[in-house]
C-alpha cells in the first residue's frame, strides 16, 4: 500500500477528464476534499470503464460542463474519516458504484463520499475482480426491485418461495455485465422461469447461471421461438404480468424486436440512454421509451435510471454497504469476467479503455484498469 500523507499535504491530485466529445482525454489537477461528517477520503486503486464513459465522452451525453470527470467504480483504501463516521475506519479496502449525485467520478487518485456508497471488500477477492461489480450490480438489484416490483427480500428467508415464481421473466442481453447478475440473483431468490437472449456462445454459461430457456438475438428463427414461448406462457402468468428487462436500450437492436414480440399487458424495463443509429453513422441518446416504438396494447415501459438509487432510502443504506459485498462473499454473483487495460500512465489506461469500448471490442467482461502503478 502507498503512504497515506494527510490532507493538507495534497491540495489537489490527478484525475482523468473529458474536454469535449470526441476529443482526447486529458490529466488534470482536481482539489482533494477533506471529508465532512458521514465521509471518507479513499485512495483510488483500481476503477472500471463502463459503457457510461463512453457515452459521455464520444457522444457527449450528459456532457454538461467540461472537463468532465469520468468513471462510475472505483476500489480503493480508506485514508480518512469524517466525524461521526464509523462504520469504516482507515485502512478499509472498499468498493463502490459512484453516480451523479455523489459528484466525484472515480477516475481520479482520491474521493471523498458519503460513507454508504462503500462496501468492504470480502476477504476471498483481489481488488481488480471487485471493481467489475458495483455500477452493474447496484442496477441490477434497483431495476429488479424498484422499476421490475420483482422481490428480493434481503437477507433471504432460509425457506423462500417467491409469489408467481414461475411466470416467465425475460432478460434481453443477458450477457452483459448487468445481465449476467439479473440471471444469478433471479435464480438465488428462487424464479424458475428465467428466459434469456444472448449470442449462442453464451448459452452454457447462461443455463449454468440459472436461464431456463436461451435464444440467440442474431437469429430469426430463435426470435419467432422466442415470441412463441412468451405468448403461450403470458397465458398461465395468473394476476402476474410478463416482465422483460432490455438491458441494452437500443432502439433498432433491442426495443423494435422486442416491441414485436411481448405479449400485451407486459411490463418492460429498459436501461436508458436508449441508443439511436442516425443517418450519419452516429448516436442520438433518448431518454423515453414508450413512444419510441409500436408496443402491443397495455405494454408498459418504465426508463431505468439507477442514477438515483439513493433516493430509495432503504437502497441507499444498504444496497453498497450491505447487500453487495454478501451477495459476493456467499457466492451467490460470480464476478464478471475482469479484463486489464495496460499503459504507462494513468493517462493511457484511461484512453486505452475508452479506445477498446470504442471499438466494441468489450463482450462479457468488464475493463479495469489501475489508477496508480504500485
Ligand atoms: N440506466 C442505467 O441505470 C444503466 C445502468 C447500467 C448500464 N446501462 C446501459 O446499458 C447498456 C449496457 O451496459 P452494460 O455495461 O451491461 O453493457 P456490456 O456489458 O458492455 O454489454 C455488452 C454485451 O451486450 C450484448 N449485446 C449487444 N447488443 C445486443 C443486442 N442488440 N441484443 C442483445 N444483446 C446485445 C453483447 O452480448 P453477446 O456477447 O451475447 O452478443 C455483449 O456481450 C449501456 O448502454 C449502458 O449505458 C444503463
Amino acid at each position: 500500500m502507498s503512504v497515506i500523507q494527510p490532507t493538507s499535504n495534497h491540495p489537489t491530485h490527478a484525475a482523468v477528464a473529458v474536454v469535449a466529445a470526441q476529443a482526447p482525454l486529458q490529466l488534470i489537477q482536481v482539489p482533494t476534499v477533506a471529508p465532512a461528517a458521514g465521509q471518507v477520503r479513499v485512495e483510488v486503486h483500481w476503477v472500471a470503464s463502463s459503457p457510461f464513459d463512453l457515452h459521455q465522452a464520444e457522444g457527449g451525453f450528459f456532457l454538461l460542463a467540461p472537463p468532465q470527470l469520468l468513471g462510475d467504480t472505483a476500489t480503493g483504501v480508506v485514508v480518512e474519516a469524517g466525524e461521526e463516521e464509523d462504520s469504516l475506519k482507515i485502512g478499509d479496502e472498499v468498493f463502490c458504484a459512484l453516480v451523479p449525485v455523489d459528484k466525484q467520478p472515480a477516475h481520479q487518485e482520491f474521493i471523498t463520499v458519503a460513507a454508504h456508497v462503500f462496501g468492504k471488500i470480502p476477504s476471498n477477492t483481489p481488488p481488480q475482480i471487485a471493481a467489475t461489480i458495483p455500477s452493474s450490480f447496484i442496477t441490477t438489484w434497483h431495476t429488479l426491485t424498484n422499476y421490475l416490483s420483482i422481490p428480493l427480500p434481503f437477507p433471504k428467508p432460509s425457506v423462500y418461495t417467491p409469489p408467481n415464481a414461475d411466470a416467465p421473466i425475460l432478460i434481453w442481453g443477458a450477457f452483459s455485465s448487468v445481465g449476467q447478475y439479473v440471471v444469478q440473483i433471479l435464480k438465488h431468490y428462487g424464479y424458475t422461469n428465467i428466459v434469456v437472449t444472448a449470442s449462442k456462445r453464451h448459452h452454457d454459461m447462461l443455463r449454468s447461471f440459472g436461464a431456463r430457456e436461451t435464444f440467440d438475438y442474431t437469429i430469426l428463427e430463435d426470435l419467432e421461438r422466442l415470441g412463441d414461448f412468451l405468448n403461450i406462457h403470458a397465458e398461465g402468468v395468473g394476476e402476474g404480468r410478463v416482465k422483460v428487462l432490455d438491458g441494452i436500450g437500443s432502439l433498432e437492436g433491442s426495443m423494435e424486436p422486442l416491441a414485436r414480440m411481448v405479449p400485451p399487458g407486459s411490463l418492460v424495463a429498459v436501461l436508458l440512454p436508449v441508443i439511436k443509429k442516425n443517418l450519419e453513422g452516429g448516436v442520438e441518446y433518448l431518454m423515453e421509451t414508450q413512444d419510441v416504438v409500436s408496443w402491443k396494447g397495455g405494454v408498459e415501459t418504465v426508463g431505468v435510471r439507477t442514477h438515483f438509487y439513493q433516493q430509495d432510502e432503504y437502497l441507499r443504506n444498504n444496497l453498497q454497504p450491505v447487500i453487495m459485498p454478501a451477495m459476493l462473499e456467499q457466492g451467490v454473483i460470480k464476478p464478471n469476467r475482469a479484463r486489464v487495460v495496460e499503459g504507462r500512465t494513468f493517462l493511457e489506461r484511461a484512453q486505452n479503455a475508452l479506445d477498446m469500448l470504442r471499438r466494441k471490442e468489450v463482450s462479457g467482461e468488464r475493463l479495469v484498469w489501475r489508477v496508480k502503478e504500485t
